[in-house]
């Protein structure tokens, strides 16, 4: 008895194992499981098995019938969820489109304006978002409590731990770690304590660049913005230098260049100034190069920085800049 069961359990697994449609299966089930199964018969051979057998011969069929329930079960799941010729593929439907993702409009201007300067021999460097206040504020020569700090509101982690509020930070991180000739652009997050609307947000993106070397002076950075405003913007715009202050340059300027819509008649894109004002800029310090070891008699440099969210805008069309962070399909899938 015990022999027969073990045997028609081998041939019912073999049986479902090549079961290749649900009618297999279902063969399969009326052969060994069914009312009038090989099971059921063995079932009903046990009461001529000596009775001290008989507890280990009902046991095993039990074990058996179990076993055997939940591989029907399995195979009859995998063949409706279709490995047979119900799955072939229907070639007469309409194809289904990738969606390919595109980048997204601010991380499209980071790469172009990077790829710019990779252009003029830079390369690109980046740093901290959380600095301490000495990377943020002192270094970059800002007097104790002077009022420019006033514009770089931030965020502070501890009393002398901060968000960075500007690349110009990375400037101080990276000439300490090199020598002069430098060439970089830094790309990166900043933070500010300002109040969400149409055209500011707390959490913004930079570029910065940063040049020194032996004879540097404004023809050069004026040269180098030329430059970057031709490649964003086209061959026709001009650029605009005014004077600024910033702490960490002097002289420092303000730079803008001609609206790319209206050639600087006038129009709804520039507010009627003929003007897109781009960033800050000007001739790094002598105090901010001697402070990390340079020969301030020997190398002068250039930096400036500009906002990556108005480029972004005015070359996308985009009104609000918060629409840039919503994470709103609608928008992002325009890109
Ligand atoms: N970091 C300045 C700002 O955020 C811009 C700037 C960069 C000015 C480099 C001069 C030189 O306003």
């Amino acid at each position: 008895m015990i022999e027969k069961l073990k045997a028609m359990a081998d041939e019912a697994r073999a049986a479902l194992a090549a079961a290749q449609t649900e009618d297999d299966v279902e063969a399969a089930r009326v052969k060994f499981l069914g009312r009038k199964g090989q099971l059921r018969d063995l079932q009903q051979g046990i009461k001529d098995v000596p009775a001290e057998q008989r507890p280990e011969a009902g046991q095993l069929i039990n074990q058996v019938k179990g076993e055997l329930e939940a591989m029907l079960q399995q195979r009859q799941d995998e063949l409706a969820a279709g490995s047979g010729p119900a799955d072939a593929i229907d070639v007469t439907l309409p194809g289904r489109a990738t969606r390919m993702a595109g980048r997204h409009p601010l991380m499209q201007v980071r790469q172009d304006m990077i790829n710019i300067f990779l252009g003029l021999g830079y390369a690109v460097a980046e740093g901290p978002e959380v600095e301490n206040y000495h990377y943020a504020f002192e270094a970059l020569n800002y007097p104790d409590d002077h009022p420019a700090m006033d514009e770089q509101m931030t965020f502070y982690i501890e009393d002398d731990v901060v968000l960075r509020s500007q690349t110009s930070t990375v400037q101080i991180r990276v000439m300490e770690s090199q020598e002069p000739p430098v060439r970089v652009v830094v790309p990166g997050r900043c933070f500010r304590r300002d109040t969400v609307d149409a055209t500011h947000s707390h959490t913004f993106h930079q570029l910065e660049g940063l040049c020194v070397d032996e004879g540097i002076t404004f023809a050069d950075l004026k040269g180098t913005l030329l430059s970057f405003a031709h490649g964003m913007f086209g061959p026709d715009v001009r650029v605009r230098f005014r004077p600024d202050f910033f702490p960490f340059t002097e002289p420092s300027a303000e730079f803008a260049v001609s609206c790319y819509m209206c050639g600087g008649d006038g129009c709804r894109v520039c507010s009627q100034t003929g003007w897109l004002e781009l960033g800050g800029a000007g001739m790094v310090d002598p105090n901010v190069l001697s402070a990390v070891g340079y020969d301030t008699e020997r190398y002068t440099g250039f930096a400036f920085g500009v906002g990556m969210e108005r480029f972004a805008m005015l070359r996308y069309g985009i009104e609000d800049m918060r629409l840039l962070y919503s994470g709103d399909m609608r928008m992002l899938a325009q890109f």
